[in-house]
Order: C-alpha cells, then structure tokens, then sequence
C-alpha cells in the first residue's frame, strides 16, 4: 500500500491515521428545525451518516472508531424524544449495520447496557456477539447511555469489588477496568453542530485528544468533510508536554 492516498480528492496519510477517532454527532434537532421538520426527523437523517461515516473509516482502514449516540443526560429529553431514539436503535441497529458483520467490523457498546430497553440490550448482545471475533479491522464502539464519569464510576467500583491493591492502582488498571478494556486513548475528537465542549463524552480516553469542532450540523456531516478533517489532524503537531526536538 502506498504512503499516502486520495480519498476523494483528499490526500490521507495512510502511515499516520489516527488510531481511535471520536465523534460526537450533535446538530440533528437543529438541522431538522431549520427545515421545519420536526427534532426526530434530525435522529432519523443522522443515523444514515453514522453509517456512512463508519463505512468511511473502514474504508480509510482506522482501527476504532466511537460515536455518542446517547448520553447519560440524554434522558433529561421529553419522553417522546427519548422513546423515539430507542426505538430507533431497535429498529435499524441490527439491519443498517449488517455491513459490519459481512465486512469484518467489530462493534461494541460503550455505556451502562443495564439501563436501557430490554430490546435494545438484546440487539446489543447480537450484535457484539455476531461481531466478537472481528479484531484484526475496526472497531466501530457505540455510546449508548454513556457518560464518561459514569464510566470512570463503574469502573472503580468494578476494581474494588475485585479486591485490588491500592497501591497497585495504575492508569493501565484503571483503563483496563472500563467498558471497552482495549479502547486506546482518543487520538482525533470531532463534534459537530457548533458547541466547544465535550458534554460527558470520554474523559479518561480524551486527555490528549486532538479536538476538532465544527459547525456543520451532524446531518451534513459526509465522508468528505471527515476525510478533510482526518487530513486536518494529520497537520497538527503532537507534543504531549514535551518540547520537540
Ligand atoms: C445530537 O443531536 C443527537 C443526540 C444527542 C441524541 P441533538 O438532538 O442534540 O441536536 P441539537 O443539538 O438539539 O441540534
Ligand atoms: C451530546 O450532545 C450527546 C450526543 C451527541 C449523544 P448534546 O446535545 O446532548 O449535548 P449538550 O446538551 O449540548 O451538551
Ligand atoms: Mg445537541
């Protein structure tokens, strides 16, 4: 494979793709207001470019990829909205995302799966089951009922429920303890739809994330503008508190 590579028009150094990107798709309700469209006709117009950005990523060969999908403050919205995106998992989780077990894409869920709809946990289950042996391509995490701190949380409790040392605490433990145990650390953070904050999503994994926000509304949001963005990273100079030689 050579170095680098045009992704429509956009050239992509293949060698330095950011290992684990996040997304945090935010603009739906926005995108669907401008249009006179009722917020849930957003969610529905999202969910095509989820899928079309995880087809992206595979294509481009990224290792993992995560988006937030629903947060643990996401309950706060009225009933309809919360039942309608529930319902929309269960109805086209399992069928948009066939792609990923045809093509080798493992997906897992990011999130606390005990407070969801038993028929969303159940989809969950199939499909990270379906999926589990798929290691060596991407990895496509989902963020349902997920917020970072509630990750850091479980993850305690999980380590002191097992009796561990104090002292042999560590940041590998600590990671190791959180949904995803393999997750890596978020190279590139994208967030759509204006806002310049990170709303709960990744806190651990983001602490030296590239962070990338832009104002084009999540329905908007296609393959090219995420190749420009991947290409956008590669520009940027990592120094992780040392000074460059
Ligand atoms: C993001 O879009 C999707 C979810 C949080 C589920 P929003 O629904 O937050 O859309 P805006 O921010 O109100 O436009
Ligand atoms: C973040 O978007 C959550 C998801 C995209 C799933 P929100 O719209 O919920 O975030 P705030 O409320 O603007 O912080
Ligand atoms: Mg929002």
């Amino acid at each position: 494979m050579s170095d680098s590579s045009v992704s429509n028009n956009i050239e992509i150094n293949r060698d330095q793709l950011p290992n684990h990107v996040a997304v945090i798709m935010d603009g739906n309700g926005r995108w669907a207001k401008n249009r006179n469209l009722i917020r849930t006709n957003g969610h529905t117009e999202g969910l095509k470019r989820a899928k079309e950005i995880a087809k992206a990523a595979s294509d481009l060969g990224l290792k993992f990829i995560t988006f937030y999908v629903f947060s643990t403050e996401n309950w706060k919205r009225t009933k309809e909205e919360v039942g309608f995106l529930m319902n929309l998992i269960h109805t086209y989780l399992l069928s948009e995302f066939a792609f990923c077990k045809e093509n080798g894409i493992r997906v897992k869920l990011l999130g606390d799966r005990t407070g969801l709809p038993k028929n969303v946990q159940e989809d969950l289950n199939k499909i990270e089951k379906d999926t589990e042996s798929f290691t060596d391509k991407l990895t496509i995490c989902l963020a349902i009922n997920y917020g970072g701190r509630n990750e850091i949380i479980r993850g305690i409790k999980k380590l002191i429920a097992n009796g561990i040392d104090p002292e042999t605490i560590t940041e590998e433990s600590i990671s190791e303890s959180f949904d995803v145990p393999e997750l890596p650390d978020v190279d590139l953070l994208i967030r759509t739809g204006g806002e310049k904050r990170l709303s709960n999503f990744l806190m651990w994994h983001s602490a030296y994330a590239e962070l990338l926000f832009k104002d084009t509304l999540w329905p908007d949001y296609h393959k090219e503008e995420f190749y420009s963005d991947i290409a956008e990273f590669q520009k940027r100079t990592r120094r992780f508190g040392a000074v460059p030689q």
